[in-house]
């Protein structure tokens, strides 16, 4: 174990914050906190990067306490959703900047480390470039490459693609993960954003109102949600009362059938381009149905139907 927060609490004036929370990661993992704006996913990373001292709780990073610890006496580097970059440098002067504190490298040296750096993150060419004439996936890239530089023990990274375009944030995040796997980096990446969550993390803490309410693989958070407040965020999900008992389905687990004597009947479908999504009632429930391939277009606004179940989960 590279990490471990151990029973941390933060409360701010207005009595929000984060309480109890305990986590541990492992060296090489990429950790994943999810949750909706406010659930306290900035302030546990802040305790970590040192950026907040915690009212309770510690923090131990590679069997050394560093709860009272400066951020600079951490070795621990953060990449935030701003870039927060030098404007008045240039790429690769931002880059090698972290090196002049961190070792006892001389400046050609430390620039012959950062272009190593600059043709990782896929910059090259973009040495001497200003960093305000780059575009929002470039800054973020140099502000990776001057977080890497350091070999921190741990990365973190708050909302890092949120002000980039979709299209950009998946292939920055599939990069992300890349530069991951081959370098063995441990990194804790915040986000709100379930999709990014589910397809990078090997670990997922999912967090509500200043506390962790789960944590597990993507696979087990979406297929064994513990509570219905997991199940709508992380994922769609239908969510009817059986026998007092609350019964989760994922819209991808329902399959219908054409029946003119059928229960249900389709009263909506949007088409979502990949898929369909289809409500279905039977007068009293309602339900999201998703269909994707050569089904997808196979039924008709007030259709008559059965469904099968194929998968749910009771909590
Ligand atoms: N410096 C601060 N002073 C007072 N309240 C804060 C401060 N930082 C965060 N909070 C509050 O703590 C809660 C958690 O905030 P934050 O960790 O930033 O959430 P998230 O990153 O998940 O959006 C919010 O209600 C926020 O208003
Ligand atoms: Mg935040």
């Amino acid at each position: 174990m590279i990490l471990e927060l151990k029973n941390i609490s933060k409360v701010f004036s207005k009595g929000d914050g984060i309480s109890n929370i305990n986590l541990e990661v492992n060296e090489g993992e990429l950790i994943t906190l999810l949750g909706p704006s406010g659930c306290g996913k900035t302030t546990t990373l802040n305790t970590i990067g040192g950026f907040i001292i915690p009212d309770n709780g510690s923090i131990i990073l590679d069997n050394e306490d560093i709860t009272n610890q400066p951020p600079e006496k951490r070795s621990i580097s953060t990449v935030f959703q701003s870039y927060a970059l030098f404007p008045h440098m240039n790429v690769i002067e931002n880059i090698s900047y972290g090196l002049k504190y961190t070792s006892s490298l001389k400046k050609k040296q430390r620039l012959e480390v950062a272009e190593q750096y600059v043709e990782l993150v896929g910059l090259k060419g973009y040495e001497r470039e200003h960093v305000g004439r780059l575009s929002g996936g470039q800054q973020q890239r140099v502000s990776l490459a001057r977080a890497l530089i350091t070999r921190p023990k741990l990365l973190l990274l708050d909302e890092p693609f949120s002000n980039l375009d979709a299209k950009l944030r998946v292939k920055m995040r599939e990069e992300l993960k890349e530069l991951q796997r081959k370098f063995n980096i441990t990194m804790i990446f915040v986000t709100h954003d379930q999709e990014e969550a589910l397809s990078i993390s090997d670990k997922i803490v999912v967090m509500d109102k200043g506390k962790i309410v789960q944590i597990g693989k993507p696979s087990q958070v979406y297929l064994n949600p513990v509570s219905e407040y997991v199940a709508s965020f992380v994922g769609m999900s239908n969510i009817i009362e059986e026998d007092s008992k609350k019964k989760i389905i994922r819209p991808e687990n329902i399959i219908m059938k054409k029946d003119n004597n059928g229960e249900w009947e389709i009263i909506n479908k949007i088409f979502m381009g990949h898929y369909m999504k289809y409500n279905i009632s039977d007068g009293c429930k309602s339900l999201e149905v998703i269909c994707s391939g050569i089904k997808n277009n196979y039924y008709n606004l007030n259709d008559k139907i059965s469904i099968d179940i194929e998968l749910s989960n009771t909590i």
